[in-house]
């Protein structure tokens, strides 16, 4: 018996596959073959430290078997209900300066402050509770403005369905009025980290170098 068989699938993300088990747990499945173990380990940190991520149960190489938080994601909010952009771009800053205070486990390499490095619109949960923080694969240790930068640029080049241009910009100024100006320097490093990742087509490209240009000087 699969894991289809006994469990609804809810969401297909970029390198996983979800589903909500018949318990109300939700898994998630890397189709790369990625070992979970330490994403896991991470959210259990943050969790203890009162970050807002799911609860994790359990969790295998294979598996993360964790809380399943009803909610839209913020991407979807934003399409669903644009008079609330700019309370989403709040929130979305709110995130980061929570992020600013984590504690940093021994267990991540490197050095410097916790970067989830994909903390974009589509990873955040709107629960009852509030919005959580999913999909902490990338997270590493490094300048935050990095990880705000990225955010940044997640949310004014990518392409949304119906994302009208006056939204963009209600969420993308609440977002920068709620994060600390020094983050147009870090800039330069995110679009870098941005552009290596996946394909991007060249309007993303040209987007994001404008983007980059605007903030020098
Ligand atoms: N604990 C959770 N509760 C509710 N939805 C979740 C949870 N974890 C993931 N999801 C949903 O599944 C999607 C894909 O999970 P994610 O961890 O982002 O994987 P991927 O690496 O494939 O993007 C998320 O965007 C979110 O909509
Ligand atoms: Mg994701």
């Amino acid at each position: 018996m699969t894991l289809r068989d006994v469990a609804q699938p809810i969401a297909r993300g970029r390198e996983s596959d979800v589903f909500l088990r018949p318990d109300g747990l939700l898994v998630k499945r890397a189709r790369t073959g990625r070992d979970l173990v330490p994403e896991a380990e991470l959210m259990r940190h943050l969790h203890a430290h009162g970050i807002p991520v799911p609860r994790v149960h359990d969790a295998s190489e294979r598996d993360l078997v964790m809380e399943y938080v009803p909610g839209p994601r913020m991407s979807q909010e934003v399409d669903a209900r644009p008079w609330r952009a700019a309370a989403l771009g709040r929130q979305l800053a709110d995130l980061h300066r929570r992020l600013d205070t984590a504690p940093v486990p021994d267990f991540l390499p490197g050095s410097g402050a916790l970067l989830h490095l994909d903390l974009h619109p589509g990873n955040v949960v709107l629960g009852p509770d509030g919005p959580v923080v999913v999909d902490w694969a990338s997270a590493a240790r490094g300048d935050r403005m990095v990880d705000v930068a990225l955010s940044w640029l997640a949310i004014a080049v990518t392409e949304l369905r119906a994302f009208k241009r006056v939204v963009r910009g209600r969420l993308v100024q609440a977002f920068l009025a709620g994060v600390d100006d020094t983050v147009r320097h870090a800039m330069p490093e995110a679009a870098e980290i941005r552009l290596s990742r996946y394909r991007r087509d060249a309007a993303e490209v040209a987007a994001v170098n404008r983007l980059v240009a605007g903030c020098a000087g």
